[in-house]
């Protein structure tokens, strides 16, 4: 198993290139299954999650063709296997996103429920009960999630009791194709669920509203095939520009956009960084002063994403005063906290709240990832940490950020990988 070596205390220097969004890619990967003409997606990350998916929809009959590193041809025409095996859903519980193209698109699908994972229970629910309710009859079993609709899909008044990112993705793929027009309430804002319904409308989907809280779908016979271009990963960008605030450095984020990570910009700001933006660029200066603790409530887009508490919440642990996170979307994702105690972080928990006094340094020590993005907060403590820290178990940070060591490396840390 890889192992990061990190050794603390460089300010991180230079320019980075961030890399297509994870959470925008997986779902448009899953998308091109509602059509059978070719698809063409540009600016593919190279992760764990997206070999994953590739194998999903390469099993399942999809031709895929990788060229020029970040393109990816996709040619969904020949899926006749409507099936998503444990192995490989166990492995990224996005794979659930498979189900509302397989079921719109096939007329059935059998899918394996997720599971538990690492940070809670993180049930699929309002995906089956939203196919439920646009006709599909479904069965879970042994495991899986049997659907099957005879004829088309139909249109229906979806509502959400809770704002779920793929579970708004999952309800409009299958709206797309669907006799009739589909309303989703209290849908998911986010700008990969914007990015997705974007790619959709390519193909020729109708859809209104994304973006917004109430996204409406006429369905459409077929769709055709197109070229995409997948939106930034703004949970990348942020995590470099924590990384910078960290170190006392000054960075630039490449090929990003400013506009989709307001309120975590907002928070390093409050944290005393000076930061520029411009198109496609954010450019984060620190030098010669320490953070301040800063409080953090996380919450649906546009709110504080839950996919940057962790690395806040190693920020605050070397911040001046005292900072206070509360965790609203997800129970249980503080696992990094104990991890980062082993590192000398004074941290105290209570319930979905966690409160962090910082200290001056935090002290090298071997700590464990748990999942992906406490995994990168452990990397981020590392790089702030007197001594060298061992972060085990790095296939969680595999999952989510392309080439970490090369890119933190390329500003000036001191990181490598080693295989145990
Ligand atoms: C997505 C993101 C993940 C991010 C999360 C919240 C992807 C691939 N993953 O995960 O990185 O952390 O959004 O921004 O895009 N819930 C239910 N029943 C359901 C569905 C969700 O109770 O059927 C609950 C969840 O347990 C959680 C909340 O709703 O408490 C929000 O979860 P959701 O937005 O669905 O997360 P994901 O889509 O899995």
């Amino acid at each position: 198993m890889d192992k990061h070596l990190i050794t603390g205390g460089v300010p991180l220097l230079g320019e980075v290139r961030i890399s297509g969004a994870k959470n925008s890619v997986l779902p448009i990967l899953a998308g091109c299954l509602l059509t059978d003409d070719p698809v063409i997606i540009k600016n593919v990350p190279h992760l764990n999650d997206v070999t994953t998916i590739m194998k999903l929809l390469g099993q399942m009959g999809a031709n895929l063709t990788i060229s020029e590193g970040l393109t990816i041809e996709v040619e969904a025409g020949h899926v006749n296997v409507p099936y998503a095996p444990y192995e490989l859903v166990r492995t990224m519980r996005a794979s659930i996103l498979v189900l509302g193209p397989l079921l719109a698109k096939h007329g059935q699908a059998k899918v394996s429920l997720p599971g538990g994972c690492a940070i809670g229970p993180r049930p699929v629910d309002f995906h089956v009960e939203g196919l439920r309710q646009m006709g599909a009859d479904i069965s879970v079993d042994g495991g899986y999630i049997q659907a099957s609709v005879q004829g088309r899909l139909k249109g229906a008044n979806l509502k959400f009791d809770i704002v779920s990112v793929t579970g708004t993705e999952n309800l409009m793929m299958a709206a797309v194709l669907a006799d009739g027009v589909t309303t989703i309430e209290n849908a998911a804002c986010e700008p990969e669920v914007q990015d997705l319904a974007n790619f959709l409308n390519c193909l020729g989907a109708k859809i209104e509203g994304h973006g917004t809280k109430t996204i409406v779908i006429e369905g459409v016979k077929s769709l055709k095939g197109g070229t995409y271009t997948v939106l930034p990963d703004r949970v990348e960008t942020g995590t470099y520009l924590v990384a910078a605030a960290m170190t006392g450095g000054r960075i630039t984020t490449k090929s990003t956009r400013a506009n989709i990570l307001e309120a975590v910009l907002h928070k390093l700001e409050e944290a005393g960084a000076e930061i520029s933006t411009g198109e496609d660029w954010i450019t984060l200066d620190m030098r010669g002063r320490r953070p301040k603790a800063v409080d953090i409530c996380t919450a649906p887009f546009p709110g504080f994403p839950t996919d940057m508490q962790a690395q806040f919440m190693a920020l605050n642990t070397v911040s001046e005063g005292v900072g206070v996170m509360t965790e609203t979307v997800f129970e249980n994702r503080f696992m990094h906290a104990h991890e980062l105690r082993r590192m000398g972080a004074n941290i105290q928990l209570n319930g979905n709240t966690a409160q962090i006094e910082g200290i001056p340094h935090l002290t090298a020590a071997p700590v464990m990832a748990t999942d992906l993005r406490a995994s990168a907060s452990l990397v981020l403590a590392g790089l702030v940490a007197q001594g060298t820290t061992i972060v085990d178990r790095i296939y969680h940070i595999d999952r989510g950020y392309e080439c970490i060591e090369e890119k933190l490396a390329q500003l000036g840390a001191n990181i490598k990988r080693v295989q145990s």
